[in-house]
């Protein structure tokens, strides 16, 4: 079963693709690839730090791969992401004038997001602008150029990349607070009269801790703003996160391992049977409002690919996707063919 052809008539599904996906490296990963998804999002290549690299220099190397890759498999792109805190160029750093910093900013967006404009389909315009108090985040762009930064950004993206999708995605913007401050901020762009086509809710869960109610009054709340959503990162962790454990100082503990990376040796079936039907649930509310949802992409093809190996702390072995280490559907994968 392919979960694009099954949920073809409600959103499209998306995996965020690297270079040597792109390449074509391993052909189980191709094969998977061009079975199962009908959208991809860059996990980094459409990062600032990469495209970006120097003053005066752009890189398009392997973005422009990635766009002739998409074109090649009908692939819908979601360009990822222009305004951001993190990944940001080393040469930010040095860079302490509002002049400075308003030329980077009007130059990044204006080149990048006209060159892929009518190429791809949609830009993440800004990425995880608030905190969890749902007040902005402090970051280089809103200090020096002030609250409208956002605002500015979606204004930018709008001339120059008329036909391109723009959105703004968060993670927890399901959660009450932060949600109500993703709500004002896309009401006021909104009413500047600047264009904002969605909303995406990144998806970083637990497997045994979905926050459905949240997630079902985030889509009501959003979708009455006249605006898409989309779950656009959406992975279901297994492993404790180490800000729960009583373990003060994880670097150094010896019981670290066991804690923090309980399952190296494998999933056991009972983890699972829980993560399959906690992404079953999930995806039966995501056809419920199949009207509002627009995508729903995964943060990566396989187990093996995922950042949640090396997130919060390094080298651990997680489980959060629809595929293992060998490209083999997981439980989780046939309880989500299943609701569909
Ligand atoms: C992550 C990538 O998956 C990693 O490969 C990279 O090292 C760090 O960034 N929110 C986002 C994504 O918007 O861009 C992040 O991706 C994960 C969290």
């Amino acid at each position: 079963p392919s979960l694009k052809t099954i949920f073809q008539d409600d959103f499209l599904i998306g995996t965020c693709l690297n270079t040597s996906q792109i390449a074509g490296k391993d052909s189980a990963e191709s094969n998977l690839i061009e079975q199962q998804f009908s959208a991809i999002t860059p996990e980094n290549i459409m990062k600032a730090h990469i495209l970006h690299p120097a003053w005066n220099r752009f890189d398009f190397e392997l973005a422009d791969k990635l766009v002739a890759y998409a074109a090649k498999h009908r692939l819908k792109v979601n360009g990822h992401t222009l305004i951001w805190h993190s990944q940001l160029p080393d040469y930010i750093r040095q860079i302490n004038d509002v002049d400075s910093v308003r030329q980077y900013f009007v130059n990044h967006i204006e080149t990048v997001a006209s060159r892929y404009d009518g190429l791809i389909e949609s830009w993440d315009v800004v990425n995880e602008a608030l905190n969890e108090d749902g007040t902005l985040r402090n970051s280089i762009f809103l200090e020096k150029l002030g609250k409208n930064y956002i605002i500015e950004a979606f204004r930018l993206a709008q001339k120059a990349a008329p036909n391109t999708k723009l959105y703004y995605n968060d993670y927890n913007i399901e959660q009450p607070q932060k949600r109500a401050g993703a709500i004002s901020l896309i009401k006021s762009i909104q009413a500047a009269g600047v264009r904002i086509d969605g909303v995406g809710i990144q998806g970083h869960w637990r497997a045994g801790d979905v926050p459905m109610e949240d997630i079902e009054e985030s889509i009501q709340e959003f979708s009455a703003l006249g605006i898409e959503v989309m779950f656009t990162e959406l992975d279901l962790s297994v492993l404790p996160n180490p800000w729960d454990s009583n373990i003060a100082d994880i670097g150094r503990k010896a019981a670290y391992r066991a804690e923090m990376d309980p399952y190296s040796g494998g999933l056991p079936d009972s983890i699972q049977h829980v993560q399959a039907l906690a992404y079953e649930s999930l995806f039966r509310l995501f056809i419920k409002y199949r009207d509002s949802i627009s995508r729903i992409t995964f943060w990566g093809v396989s187990d093996g690919q995922s950042w949640l190996n090396n997130w919060p702390v390094r080298g651990r072995t997680n489980y959060p996707l629809l595929f293992d280490r060998q490209f083999k559907p997981k439980a989780a994968f046939y309880r989500v063919i299943a609701a569909g």
